[in-house]
């Protein structure tokens, strides 16, 4: 496959066309923002890091039956993924409460939930990236109910697989951000990245932060933090 023009660039990653319509090579930065992207900065190694273990995760997901957008790894930055539109959703599952759910409700971080909970917020930096119910996503012509219900339950299904492998490496899966897509023909899959910058992870003994958040809260000891997750995942 032959890497064409630039289509896209976000805050983490780089969108290329190449000569076949249906994919597109996405190439990890090293660029970190918070906050809508108000604090900037780099996490050295952080692409290669994201890419790789990404990749390993959504390769685990679709063996439990998850459809991603997942094709092939070219490099440590450079991954060939299914061309979607991505549904503009975030859609985030908490096991543990953390982050903005804390300060939300005013209360601390670490209570364990009995089950999981959902929300959406809707992906526009300029507007904060909104919290949305499903019947605003559906009025706004988001995504239609049906798109939301089995969007909701491919969210979950990650969830319990994701919770068991990490725990399985003495990493406790505290909460974490999926996106999805939409190929030409309408399927939903899995899409953008699952990586220390997406989801919180502490240390199952410690409960040492192993994710962005040390980067978010200028905690100190990132690059570590991102190499011990690649660590733990891949065994390098
Ligand atoms: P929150 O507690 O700040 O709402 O974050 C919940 C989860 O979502 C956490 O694992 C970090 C992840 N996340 C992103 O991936 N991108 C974002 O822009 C934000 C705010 C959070
Ligand atoms: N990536 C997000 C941003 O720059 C923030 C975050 O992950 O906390 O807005």
């Amino acid at each position: 496959m032959e890497k064409r023009q630039q289509i896209y660039e976000g805050k983490a990653k780089k969108v290329y066309a190449t000569d076949d319509s249906r994919f597109v090579i996405v190439s990890y930065k090293d660029d970190a923002t918070a906050l809508d992207g108000l604090k900037k900065g780099t996490i050295a190694g952080k692409g290669a890091i994201n890419n790789r273990m990404s990749n390993f995760l959504m390769r685990l997901l679709e063996k439990h039956g998850v459809p991603t957008h997942f094709v092939d790894e070219l490099n440590d930055r450079e991954t060939v993924v299914k061309k979607v539109s991505i549904v503009p959703l975030e859609v985030i599952i908490r096991n543990v409460s953390a982050g903005s759910f804390a300060k939300r409700f005013g209360v601390e971080e670490g209570i364990v939930f009995e089950s999981p909970t959902i929300e959406f917020s809707y992906k526009n930096d300029e507007l904060h990236d909104p919290l949305m119910n499903s019947y605003h996503a559906i009025a706004l012509k988001v995504a239609t109910r049906e798109e939301i219900e089995y969007i909701k339950e491919l969210a979950f299904k990650v969830n319990e697989v994701l919770k068991e492998y990490f725990l399985s490496l003495d990493v406790r899966l505290i909460d974490f951000k999926l996106e999805f897509g939409k190929l030409e023909d309408g399927t939903i899959v899995l899409a953008d990245e699952i990586s220390p910058d997406t989801c919180r992870f502490w240390d199952a003994v410690t409960n040492e932060k192993l994710d962005k958040d040390r980067f978010r809260r200028d905690m100190g000891g990132v690059e570590d933090a991102y190499k011990e997750m690649m660590h733990r995942v891949l065994g390098e």
